[in-house]
């Protein structure tokens, strides 16, 4: 039976083989602290690959070394980090699926303490490899340090960062390059007024705070060519009120659109700490859909998207092109897999190894 969940799509020529795709998801697990991949990203993105998704969006990575939301995060600002990403983009490949990665910068919300074990309050400080984290106003996310203002020169800094990185994603084999603008991370920061108090060419309006994410993409664009399909991941709102709302980002998302970004990841949240999220089954579809609907753009949609025929619904309704399964995915690495099963999908890449589990 053909199902809409397991078409394959086309962004700039790259085909991937379904609608299934892993969303970044940090593992705080390059203990050495250099930024460079270790047999734990190979083991977990290969397997993630193995089960079947289309894509496979290895986690946020910075752009700089200030850049990290910890000491332990992926890097992509040199070379050794560039050659280390190469076994994981062939063991992706290998495994039939499309590599991409998210590359980002964490602003005020950078050298924070990684999300699992020991987590002590406030910033890491830099005896552990902690760093002062810049931003585009000194507004602390509550519980962090004051954010160094970034000036023109710094702004100047983070766009060539940007591209650097994504022409070192291109030259270590990724298919297809994700920006981060959500979760209250720079890019994110820039956009909302509640982080951005600027009165500079890069604050006030939505124009002047959207600067910043068009410049990037633009940089980004012109350093990889017309080929890498580009997608911008955004918060559609910060849920709080004076901040960033659907409206700014279905209007930035069209922008984007004429920017020559290809498809848009829509998240929310990360910018306010006590924002009130009404978490559940597909809790921010709605916002991919207005995307989508605006723009005509392609839309990747994500949160507690968990059950095959609640994924397969989301595609097959038009509300989403692409559904990331994310925390799902890590309970279980081949949810595309059994996704397939259940809707009476014949998928050609099961893992001849695996057939007898599924007799
Ligand atoms: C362990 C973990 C790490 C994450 N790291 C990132 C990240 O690096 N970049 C990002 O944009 N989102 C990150 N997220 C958010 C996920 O990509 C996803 O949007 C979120 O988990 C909601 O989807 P889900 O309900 O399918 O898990 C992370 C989530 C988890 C659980």
């Amino acid at each position: 039976m053909s199902r809409a969940l397991f078409d394959p799509i086309t962004l700039r020529g790259v085909e991937i083989r379904n609608r299934i795709w892993i969303p970044p998801m940090c593992q705080y697990s390059v203990d050495a602290q250099d930024g460079v991949p270790t047999d734990w990203h190979l083991m977990h993105l290969g397997s993630l690959a193995r089960g079947g998704a289309g894509a496979v969006i290895v986690e946020a990575t910075g752009v700089v070394p200030e850049g990290r939301i910890s000491p332990q995060d992926l890097g992509l600002w040199n070379d050794t980090q560039r050659d280390g990403f190469r076994r994981i983009t062939d063991l992706i490949h290998s495994q039939g699926a499309t590599a991409g990665i998210q590359l980002g910068h964490a602003g005020r919300k950078a050298s924070t303490w990684r999300a699992w074990g020991v987590r002590p309050e406030g910033n890491v400080p830099p005896e552990h490899g902690g760093w002062q984290p810049v931003g585009p106003s000194p507004v602390a996310f509550p519980g962090l340090a004051i954010p160094t203002e970034l000036d023109s020169a710094g702004i100047r800094g983070v766009v060539e960062a940007f591209a650097a990185a994504a022409r070192r994603a291109v030259e270590a084999g990724f298919d297809l390059l994700e920006l981060h603008g959500a979760h209250g991370y720079l890019l994110h920061e820039f956009l909302s007024p509640l982080s951005n108090h600027r009165t500079d060419e890069y604050g006030g309006t939505l124009e002047n705070r959207a600067r910043l994410l068009l410049e990037v993409t633009d940089a980004v664009r012109d350093e990889v060519g017309e080929d890498v399909p580009l997608i911008m991941r955004l918060s559609a709102t910060d849920w709080s009120e004076g901040g960033w709302t659907p409206e700014e980002t279905e209007q930035v998302s069209a922008w984007l659109g004429e920017h020559g970004v290809d498809l848009i990841s829509v998240s929310s949240g990360g910018n306010v700490a006590d924002a009130v999220i009404p978490v559940g089954p597909g809790y921010q579809l709605a916002f991919a859909t207005a995307v989508k609907g605006r723009t005509g753009l392609p839309v990747a949609a994500v949160g507690m998207i968990d059950e095959p025929f609640q994924a397969e619904q989301i595609v097959a309704l038009g509300q989403a092109d692409v559904v990331l399964v994310g925390r799902e995915s890590l309970r279980d690495p081949n949810f595309p897999i059994r996704a397939a099963e259940a809707l009476r999908y014949r998928m050609p890449y099961k893992p001849a190894q695996y057939e007898r589990a599924y007799r």
